[in-house]
């Protein structure tokens, strides 16, 4: 068994009316990635800032590196580094002198400082911008800056709050591999997201929060299981087949068949798998009914987390793509 680095038990926090956290528990084993999912307003801030000693919990106990939280905030905030949900780089300041600084706020040595800084540039890939001021850097650039700040004094524990939340899909890409090299170099990590590609992507485990509570927790395949396993579902060459199509498959289903006429598609609960495929396949085709496609699968992480948290499921466009404007890679 591996040993928690990070241990939260019953921890709240009360913002006036508000129940921010509510009584969260959870924990992080050394050298993986947790992944705290909620939607906006969860409280997967306040836990972030619970946990970097920023603010302090009502009641409950948190302990990183086997610290108290509460009690032995310097000796915690010694062994962290924290990005947060916006770049707290100085925009006036170079890349280089963002890294230079962030090591003097670790006491480091100042040779040190310099000697971490270039190597920090390089590890992000930012040699060429390295002395430009930050103010023209692009929105992935600030966030892999900032995240290097966060890292330059070699924490072993490691705290990204949304840290691809706004990004487009390649900086996001970028951002990913570079945390997983962290990962892969020994770093616990606990990340924040409102993204459930990104908790599957990064997360060994994942723990959903929705109004303060944990609502569910595992890995990606659990949560998956846990909301009731694959659908099978048709898409009809012709829309004016649907009815009908709906009809034949609530024969063969226990449920009422989910119909998105717009797209064509029907879908089912696949109880019996492959033979229900089958059977599908025959019954469709003996009524003459033609499909695009056939086939079953298995939730995405979005329906999951749809699923818990009470929403309706989007469409499988991808939420990454929709959730927001993702800023240019252009200089703003
Ligand atoms: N400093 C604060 N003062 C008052 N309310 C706050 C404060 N910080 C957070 N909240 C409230 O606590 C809840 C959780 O916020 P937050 O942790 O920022 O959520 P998330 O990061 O998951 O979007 C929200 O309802 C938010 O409005
Ligand atoms: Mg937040």
């Amino acid at each position: 068994m591996t040993e928690p680095i990070i241990e939260v038990r019953d921890v709240v926090k009360r913002f006036g009316k508000t129940m921010a956290l509510d009584g969260i528990s959870l924990h992080v084993e050394k050298g993986t990635v947790l992944g705290l999912l909620g939607p906006n307003g969860a409280g997967k801030s306040t836990m972030i800032r619970a946990l970097t000693t920023l603010l302090r919990p009502d009641s409950g106990e948190a302990r990183v590196g086997g610290f108290d939280v509460r009690t032995d905030g310097q000796r915690v905030r010694s062994i962290i580094g924290l990005a947060g949900q916006y770049a707290a780089v100085d925009e006036l300041l170079t890349g280089r002198e963002n890294l230079e600084l962030a090591g003097i706020w670790y006491h480091l040595p100042k040779r040190e400082c310099r000697h971490r800084a270039q190597a920090m540039l390089e590890r992000l890939a930012l040699t060429d911008a390295a002395d430009r001021q930050v103010k023209t850097y692009s929105g992935g650039m600030r966030r892999r800056l900032d995240i290097g700040a966060s890292l330059i004094a070699d924490p072993p524990i490691l705290f990204l709050d949304e840290p691809t939340t706004g990004l487009d899909p390649r900086s996001r890409n970028e951002l990913w591999q570079f945390i997983k090299d962290r990962v892969d170099a020994g770093t616990t990590v606990l990340l924040t997201t409102q993204y459930m590609e990104e908790a599957e992507h990064l997360a060994n485990r994942i723990v959903v929060i929705d109004k303060g509570k944990v609502i569910a927790e595992g890995t990606a395949d659990q949560l998956k299981e846990h909301t009731g396993g694959a659908t099978l579902e048709i898409r009809l060459a012709d829309q004016r087949d649907v009815e009908r199509a709906a009809a034949l498959l609530a024969e063969v289903s226990k449920s009422e068949p989910r119909t998105e006429p717009e797209q064509r598609r029907i879908s089912i609960p696949a109880g019996q798998g492959i033979e229900m495929l089958l059977d599908v396949g025959r019954r469709l085709q003996q009524a003459g009914i033609a499909l695009d496609d056939l086939g079953i699968r298995r939730p995405t992480l979005d329906e999951v987390f749809l699923s818990l948290t009470g929403g309706t499921v989007p469409d499988r466009a991808g939420s990454m793509d929709h959730a927001g404007s993702p800023e240019s890679e252009a200089a703003r």
